[in-house]
């Protein structure tokens, strides 16, 4: 049987973004490490684990529409959570870099936090949490995150908060919006974009 990461592999000493994304949502794989820096955000920002959840939701739906409905066969998955295999980072960058190795009717989709529906200061703490961890936290508005997009055909909705993005019901979406902070979009790239 696999026995997983040996612990040396692990760095324990500071909170990994992975392992707090975990522990919002209720995971068992985080350290004391990862639940002291959570505790203090949630203190400020309770609906951290509410955010986790609506991404993760975001996330199944888009990959359901995209297997389901659009005939994707293959995808690649970057920031999958629990880290496990190196070096994503370096083949989100490729791909992020060089549309061009991608085929027509390739979907980019992602979500991105932000800013944009909170006070300042609690976002502040948020990112001051984050500067400790392995990996910092970049919030960025609606502008800079449809730019992520630039290239690529934004399918409908386009860049919402991810509650927003094709709703399974109408009662799907929290009635406390403005407090999900993170936006998702989808987009397609067509046959002229590559050439
Ligand atoms: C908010 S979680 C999302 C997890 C999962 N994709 C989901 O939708 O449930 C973001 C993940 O991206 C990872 N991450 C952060 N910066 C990254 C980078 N530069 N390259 C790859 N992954 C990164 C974090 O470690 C974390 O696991």
């Amino acid at each position: 049987m696999e026995s997983g990461f040996p612990p040396p592999q692990i760095d324990t000493s500071r909170p990994h973004p992975a392992r707090l994304y975990n522990y919002y949502l209720g995971g068992k794989d985080n350290y004391p490490v990862d639940r002291e820096a959570a505790a203090v955000l949630l203190r400020t920002l309770p609906e951290a684990r509410e955010i986790a959840r609506q991404n993760r939701l975001f996330m199944q739906r888009v990959v359901r529409h995209l297997v389901t409905e659009a005939g994707v066969r293959q995808i690649i998955d970057i920031g999958t959570g629990i880290p496990a295999a190196g070096n994503v980072h370096e083949v989100a960058h490729e791909i992020v870099s060089f549309r061009d190795a991608l085929a027509p009717g390739s979907y980019l989709a992602l979500s991105h936090g932000t800013a944009d529906f909170h006070v300042p200061g609690d976002v502040g703490l948020a990112t001051t949490v984050y500067s400790k961890a392995t990996a910092p936290l970049v919030v960025r508005d609606h502008q800079r995150v449809t730019a992520m997009f630039s290239g690529w055909d934004l399918i409908e909705p386009g860049v919402v908060q991810v509650p927003l993005w094709r709703p399974d019901r109408p009662a799907s979406i929290p009635r406390d919006l403005a407090k999900i902070g993170i936006y998702g979009g989808v987009g397609r790239l067509g046959h002229q974009q590559r050439s």
